[in-house]
């Protein structure tokens, strides 16, 4: 299938607009999503083998979930169970409904497989994706995977009024998602990443925490809040971040979100693309991320669970952030490269090294790396 793909399908997608062809393709995601027999058929193809994982109280089938930015609308949330994945981030969903950057906004860097983008947020606001979840809540295609939503800041929101607005988001979409992401990382909105800033992010954690303690929203149990990074924090501002942990009980990190850095190259094709301003993921990104990701580990003697996402393209790759520290991986970019049958690849190749590495589950092979070089404190799996 992955043959299939990279060899007849994509070339003929890849000759178009990259974000046509995202819409399209979501267009057929949602359509299938709306069908039963459809969306069982694609599970019956594409379904990954299990491979649980248990973490926040939440049982994942197995440990590859959709990574933000691909399912902003909830469009075709019944359908990602079915392509494998064992989550689903759906979001990035601001309070306000907005357009998100002029286009053109994704380009595809072919020979690096990477994407840069710079969306925007675009997303049709909170009160309308909480109506799109109850659809399907009530259509009975609520998907048996844990739902996770990725909460940005409105672009017309000032700084200063950051944690009111995810806040208003928060409370909307509260009982709709088993977990949230607050993302202050994405490049794409002005100055979003300045709240990554200890006191600013404080704010912000704390509203949404307040909301979940007065229990303003059904139902009453606490969500697991998780913040995501981006890979081009400094590991001392990391280390800030981890500051708060306790006190406003922040449950996981995401990382990594999209880089502004760029690889080096002499290419004038390449030199173009990595001219765009935006976010970059994929295969160049692999690397800072599984750092990231080691850092956090080491830090948090592996006491806090992180969600490892960026360039990860094989089991290989998904086992490395593991060993480094994640006990869940997401993946994007892979998914526009290698086709849909990713995620079913790389499930089965992590089962594969799991029993290669003598284990019985995941959980024991999170951070079994991260100790090497430098370590301080004993891997707690
Ligand atoms: C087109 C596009 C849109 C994205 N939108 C979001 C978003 O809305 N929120 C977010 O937290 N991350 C967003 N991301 C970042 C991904 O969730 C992920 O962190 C990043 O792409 C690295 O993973 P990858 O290398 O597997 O793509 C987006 C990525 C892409 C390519």
């Amino acid at each position: 299938m992955s043959w299939c793909y990279r060899h007849l399908l994509r070339p003929v997608l890849f000759a178009q607009n990259a974000e046509q062809v995202h819409n399209r393709t979501m267009g057929a995601l949602a359509w299938a999503s709306r069908h039963g027999l459809v969306s069982d058929a694609i599970g019956s193809f594409f379904g990954a083998p299990a491979a649980p994982i248990e973490l926040f109280g939440l049982k994942f089938p197995n440990p590859v979930g959709l990574a933000a930015g691909m399912d902003k609308h909830a469009n075709a949330l019944p359908i990602w169970p079915a392509l494998g994945f064992g989550f689903s981030e759906l979001g990035a969903v601001t309070w306000h409904p907005q357009p998100g950057n002029p286009e053109p906004r994704i380009f595809r860097v072919i020979e690096d497989e990477a994407i840069i983008n710079r969306m925007g947020f675009n997303n049709p606001g909170a009160q309308a994706l909480a109506q799109t979840l109850a659809q399907w809540r009530a259509r009975g295609r609520w998907p048996g995977h844990p739902v996770g939503i990725n909460l940005g800041k409105s672009k017309i929101t000032e700084l200063e009024k950051a944690a009111e607005d995810y806040a208003n988001a928060f409370r909307c979409l509260q009982s709709y998602a088993d977990f949230f992401v607050i993302n202050v990382s994405s490049p794409n909105t002005p100055n979003l990443r300045k709240l990554q800033d200890k006191s600013a992010l404080d704010g912000i954690l704390g509203a949404v925490q307040e909301l979940q303690e007065k229990h303003l929203a059904p139902p009453g149990v606490p969500k697991p809040i998780l913040v995501k990074v981006a890979p081009d924090l400094s590991f001392e501002a990391l280390d800030e971040i981890l500051e708060l942990v306790p006190t406003r009980k922040i449950a996981g990190i995401v990382a990594t979100n999209t880089t502004i850095a760029r690889p080096e190259t002499n290419d004038p094709i390449r030199q173009r693309l990595y001219a765009e301003p935006g976010g970059l993921s994929g295969r160049p990104l692999r690397q800072r991320s599984t750092e990231v990701i080691r850092h956090l580990y080491r830090q948090t003697r592996g006491a806090l669970p992180i969600i490892g996402v960026g360039g990860i393209f094989d089991a290989a790759d998904a086992w490395e952030k593991i060993i480094a520290g994640a006990s869940l991986v997401q993946i994007y970019t892979s998914l526009v490269y290698e086709g849909p049958g990713v995620v079913r690849t790389i499930v089965a190749g992590l089962l594969e090294r799991l029993e290669e590495a003598g284990l019985n589950r995941l959980s024991q092979a999170v951070g079994l790396a991260a100790n090497e070089r430098g370590a301080i404190g004993k891997p707690a799996h």
